[in-house]
């Protein structure tokens, strides 16, 4: 079944290093056929550069995606970046929720406000949600469904029909201490679940936290696990490769 796998490079590399390791990504995506939906998720400068060039430059065997954006369409909010402005330069989709932008003070409420917007600018949003420690897995599922419960407060069904969510234990993201693939595919089946029984829908639910070119198998073969996030194996391109190649 195709899988949803997405780089996440965070603010990890110098601009002309990003632009090379695209520009890589490109030339190497072209030449094959791939099932799976790809999403390369660099830092808003690449994303502005790379919508500046021109003609068939701009052709990419994969979908570009925003680490974030503002929760006002427009306004004053210094440092913020508009959904709007992402999707008028051929961004697809807009990680949300991110714990690193929660670490930074990123509440559900102002996900769900993003999140509005993204919707609103025909984007698709991927919304990371997971506890912080290792947990026994009943309070970790209280934990998400209260998490889920303020970011999709008063959204509608076809609101959270176009939603990705990344379940990302916070332990388990750049720690090289990657959850257990049956533990994750155990809580992405408690997530489905929930959005089924509550919305009546099914959405993709995928995992990151650690995943490597050695583990990403043992994820993508469980039944439940929709794709992944990749961070720190995102940066080169033979493990992305191994990644999505499974
Ligand atoms: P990691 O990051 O793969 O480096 O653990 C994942 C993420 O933060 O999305």
């Amino acid at each position: 079944m195709k899988k949803i796998i997405i780089a996440n490079f965070k603010m990890a590399l110098e601009l002309k290093k990003s632009l090379k390791l695209i520009e890589e990504f490109k030339i190497n995506l072209e030449k094959r056929v791939n099932q799976n939906t790809i999403v390369i998720c660099p830092d808003y400068l690449t994303l502005g550069y790379l919508a500046s060039q021109k003609g068939s430059k701009r052709n990419y065997p994969f979908y570009l995606g925003a680490q974030s954006s503002g929760h006002l369409q427009f306004g004053a909010l210094t440092g913020e970046v508009s959904s709007f402005n992402l999707k008028q330069i051929g961004v697809s989709y807009i990680i949300l929720g991110h714990s690193e932008r929660r670490a930074l003070g990123e509440t559900n409420q102002i996900i769900r406000e993003k999140l509005l917007l993204v919707l609103k600018n025909n984007l698709r949003p991927v919304i990371c949600l997971g506890e912080k420690n290792k947990q026994s897995t009943v309070k970790t599922k209280l934990f998400i469904k209260k998490q889920i419960s303020e970011i999709f407060f008063k959204l509608n069904k076809d609101e959270i029909k176009k939603t990705i969510i990344a379940y990302e234990p916070i332990w388990a993201i750049g720690t090289n201490k990657a959850c257990s693939p049956k533990l994750a595919n155990q809580i992405i089946d408690f997530i489905k679940n929930y959005i089924k029984e509550r919305y009546k829908i099914n959405i993709p639910v995928i995992y990151g936290g650690s995943v490597n070119d050695i583990n990403a198998n043992d994820f993508l073969t469980q039944n439940n696990i929709g794709g992944l996030l990749v961070g720190g194996a995102s940066l080169s391109w033979s493990k992305f490769k191994q990644i999505i190649s499974h």
